[in-house]
C-alpha cells in the first residue's frame, strides 16, 4: 500500500510517504526542540500550536518529496499514542481528515510499535525477538511474536533512559535535550573516572530505574562543580554513560537468556548513543544473537517508522473507526485483545 504516515505525539512534527511498509519515498521532520529548550523541556500547550502551524507544510513536503500526489494515496498510519494528548491530537484529526477526504483507510499507531518496526526500513526482522525500546519516556524490554504482540517483560521503575541523560545534562548546566551531547562529551572522558550506582543490576527482575543515578550526579556536581567544556564534565558524563550501559547490557542479557531469544531490536532515540551501540554490539557478538539497531537517523521520532505496523494492520483488515480517540497513555501489551 501507498501509505502516508504522521506523527505529532511530542516535539517533532513528522510526515512520510511509505510504500509497502518497506520503501520510504519521503520523510520530513520538523522539530520543535530549539522552541523547548529555552523552558528546560517541552511544553505542552506550546508544542500543540506548533504542530497546528507545521503539520499542513509539512504533509505538503512529504509528497512532493516522493512525487506523489494526495489523490494517490492508499491509506494513513498516525501515533495515537502514548504521548501529549494536545499534541497527538492535531495529527490525528488531520489523518482521519484526509482518510474521510480521501475515502480511504487510516490506522491508529503506538508510538512505541514505530520505534520498535523502524530498523524493518532497513531489512525486516523475523519474529519471535527480544527488543529493548529506549527513549525519554521509554525504557521497556519487550517479547514480540508478531505485530500488535508484544509482551512486557521489564520497564523502568521511574525515569527513563533518555529522561535520566536529559536530566544528568541539565544538572551539568548544558541546554535540553541534553543526551546526544553527554554522549559525545562522554567519549573524550574516562569511563573509569568515578563509580557511579548501577541501580537494580541485581534485583533478579528485567526493570530498570534510573532516578538514583539522576541524585548520585546531583551529588557529584554540588560537590564537585564542572565547567563545560571540561575534563571533569567528560569524565563524569563517561562514568554516567557507563553505568547507563552497565545496567543495560546486563539486563538485556538476562532477558535474553531467560526467552531464548536468538535476536534483538534495539530501538528510541537513546538507540544513537555510541556507548550503548557498542554494548549491545559486543553483547550479541558473545551471545551468539543477531542484532538490529536502526541508523541513527531512524532512532528518533519519525514517521516512516509508523508505517511498517501501519501497512501490515490496514492490508490485514485492521483499519481503525471514526470514532477512535487519541490517549496519553497505552499499555503495549492490550493491543493484541483489540486485534482479536
Ligand atoms: O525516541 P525519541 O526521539 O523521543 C521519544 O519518544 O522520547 O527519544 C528522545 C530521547 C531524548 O531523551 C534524547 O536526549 C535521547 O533520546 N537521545 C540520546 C542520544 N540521542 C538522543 N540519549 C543518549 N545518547 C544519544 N546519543
Ligand atoms: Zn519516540
Amino acid at each position: 500500500m501507498l501509505l502516508l504516515a504522521i506523527e505529532t505525539s511530542c516535539d517533532e512534527t513528522a510526515a512520510a510517504i511509505v510504500r509497502n511498509g518497506r520503501d520510504v519515498l519521503s520523510s520530513v521532520i520538523s522539530s520543535q526542540v530549539a522552541i523547548h529548550a529555552e523552558y528546560g523541556g517541552v511544553v505542552p500547550e506550546i508544542a500543540s500550536r506548533k504542530h497546528l502551524e507545521s503539520l499542513a507544510p509539512v504533509v505538503t513536503l512529504a509528497l512532493q518529496d516522493a512525487g506523489v500526489g494526495m489523490d494517490e494515496l492508499e491509506g494513513v498510519a498516525v501515533t495515537r499514542g502514548p504521548g501529549l494528548s494536545g499534541a497527538l491530537l492535531v495529527g490525528f484529526s488531520a489523518a482521519k481528515a484526509i482518510a474521510v477526504a480521501r475515502k480511504i483507510p487510516y490506522v491508529g499507531v503506538h508510538h512505541i510499535e514505530g520505534h520498535l518496526f523502524a530498523s524493518f526500513l532497513e531489512r525486516p526482522v523475523e519474529f519471535p525477538f527480544l527488543a529493548l525500546v529506549v527513549s525519554g519516556g521509554h525504557t521497556h524490554l519487550y517479547h514480540v511474536t508478531n505485530f500488535g504482540q508484544y509482551t512486557t517483560l521489564g520497564r523502568t521503575i521511574d525515569d527513563a533512559a533518555g529522561e535520566a541523560y536529559d536530566k544528568c545534562a541539565k544538572i551539568m548546566g548544558m541546554p535540553y535535550p541534553g543526551g546526544a551531547l553527554v554522549d559525545r562529551m562522554a567519549q573524550s572522558g574516562d569511563p573509569d573516572a568515578l563509580r557511579l550506582p548501577r541501580p537494580l543490576l541485581r534485583d533478579g527482575t528485567l526493570n530498570f530505574s534510573f532516578s538514583g543515578l539522576k541524585t548520585a550526579v546531583l551529588q557529584q556536581v554540588a560537590k564537585n562543580p564542572v565547567t563545560i567544556p571540561g575534563e571533569a564534565a567528560n569524565d563524569l558524563c563517561a562514568s554516567f554513560q557507563q553505568a547507563v550501559c552497565h545496567v543495560l547490557s546486563a539486563k538485556t542479557e538476562a532477558a535474553i537468556l531467560q526467552t531464548g531469544a536468538s535476536r534483538l531490536v534495539v530501538a528510541g532515540g537513546v538507540a544513537c548513543n555510541s556507548g550503548l551501540r557498542s554494548s549491545m554490539t559486543a553483547l550479541c557478538r558473545k551471545l551468539g544473537v543477531e542484532l538490529s539497531i536502526p541508523r541513527p537517523s531512524l532512532c528518533g521520532d519519525n514517521a516512516a517508522m509508523l508505517a511498517v505496523p501501519g501497512d501490515y494492520y490496514l492490508s490485514h483488515g485492521h483499519a481503525s473507526p471514526l470514532s477512535l480517540d487519541v490517549t496519553a497513555t497505552w499499555n503495549m501489551d492490550s493491543i493484541k485483545e483489540s486485534l482479536t
